[in-house]
């Protein structure tokens, strides 16, 4: 998988991931090749949450919430069918965890207006939404919101497309205010030395010169060093291991980690017209469509305008086939494309088959996995009722230790 920055600089405790959608419905191929099979790898390697952002929707969709629960069943059963696996991830749905309100209302405290009025998508999305009213509370407070689901989990990692890496930065600006304000315990300094000592001398003196060399000579690597020395502590305790992360950097107690995204290259899958595959643009091939309805959106797809009549010569580079060729088609097969359209020397129809036999053959475990859910949907349920309570579990480790240094207890 391409990733664009190297995990090994991120520290274990960081490595949950943590991902969202916001609940549309059924999901298409673009869905599967941009995001779930990445999330399906994560899963392996990473304590992975993924969820439902259904109050995201509501952001922008409050006067018509009726499709929301229905959206939300839909779009799980399509990524248990990808491959989404709930014993491996957690899969549960945002406003079944509350403790994301509470904590996007702490957060709101401490966030200055500013920074969400300049989050590029605010602008953006009322522009490009102009029929709705956008000029909302809930809206402007989007990305906060979002920056609320991260934290919730203190993910390290957050796999998102493009358009949302300003969110993952605003949601590390957030962080790093929230551990600025709350994270100075009186005594920092000789909590974070006596955690020090507890990782025994050698290690303690090696963390001391990585520390030096940081603070001192910002080197990058010796912060990357030192980050991976605490990594391989088992001797001490969590609080003890975010003091001396905290103590590293120079700040104060990590309290609430500073999430990377995860960029993910962007999905090559074209829409049936060779744009980009989109709701908004009626090219999608939905993940449940049928065989033949499938095949029939492939054999009318158009291809090069050039070749009007079969012995019309042609030009792969001004046909969207050519792009399912290049998600679907070992070399051979685009050779035999390249040199076959070109020449004339093979038809429209026989250019297509390939890549409707590789899509179907891509689609049939999913379809048969996504049939058994549809008709268990308790089944599907249960998952995400299991999955809430996972979810939920954590999510109260995090609101203790937020609210005891927000002063939010009983004297
Ligand atoms: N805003 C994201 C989107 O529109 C969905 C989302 C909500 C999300 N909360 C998140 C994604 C937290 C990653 C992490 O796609
Ligand atoms: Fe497109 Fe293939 Fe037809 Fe060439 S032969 S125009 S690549 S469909």
């Amino acid at each position: 998988m391409d990733f664009d920055i190297s995990l090994n600089k991120i520290a274990s405790q960081h490595a949950r991931v943590l991902s969202g959608m916001r609940p549309t419905g059924q999901l298409h191929l673009g869905h599967y090749h941009g995001v779930l099979k990445n999330w399906v790898e994560l899963q392996h390697e990473y304590r992975c949450f993924f969820f439902v952002a259904d109050w995201h929707a509501l952001t922008t969709h409050y006067d018509d919430p009726t499709g929301i629960p229905q959206s939300t069943h839909e779009m799980v059963i399509d990524w248990l069918a990808a491959g989404v696996n709930p014993n491996e991830a957690t899969i549960f749905i945002q406003s079944r965890v509350p403790e994301h309100a509470e904590l996007h209302l702490l957060l709101s405290m401490i966030t200055p207006l500013g920074w969400l009025e300049r989050v590029p998508s605010y602008k953006d999305q009322q522009e490009k939404l102009k029929e709705r009213d956008l000029a909302t509370y809930g809206f402007l407070g989007y990305p906060l919101l979002q920056s609320a689901d991260i934290l919730l989990y203190r993910s390290g990692l957050v796999p998102v497309g493009e358009d949302q890496v300003s969110h993952v930065e605003l949601t590390r600006e957030v962080a790093r205010r929230f551990n600025h304000i709350y994270g100075r315990e009186t005594d920092f300094a000789a909590k974070a030395e006596a955690a020090m000592r507890k990782m025994g001398k050698k290690n303690a003196r090696l963390y001391q010169r990585y520390r030096n060399a940081w603070q001192e000579q910002g080197d990058d690597e010796a912060l990357s060093a030192g980050r991976a020395l605490l990594e391989g502590q088992q001797n001490i305790t969590v609080a003890d291991k975010d003091r001396l992360y905290g103590y590293l950097e120079g700040g104060g107690k990590v309290i609430l980690p500073e999430p990377q995204p995860l960029l993910t290259k962007a999905s090559k899958m074209p829409g049936l017209d060779g744009q980009k595959m989109s709701k908004s643009y009626g090219n999608t091939i939905s993940l449940r469509a049928d065989a033949d309805e499938l095949s029939k959106q492939l054999r009318t797809m158009p291809t090069d305008p050039a070749r009007v009549r079969r012995t019309d010569p042609g030009d792969p580079a001004k046909c969207p086939v050519w792009q399912f060729h290049e998600v679907y088609s070992d070399e051979s097969m685009r050779d035999w494309v390249q040199q076959g359209c070109k020449s004339a020397s093979i038809g429209c129809v026989d250019c297509k088959q390939p890549v409707i036999d590789a899509v179907l053959e891509e689609l049939r475990p999913m379809q048969e996995r996504a049939r058994e859910f549809e008709e268990q949907p308790d089944v599907v349920r249960n998952i995400i009722n299991e999955g809430c309570e996972t979810a939920r579990e954590e999510a109260r480790e995090t609101m203790d230790i937020v609210r005891h240094v927000m002063s939010l207890e009983m004297i």
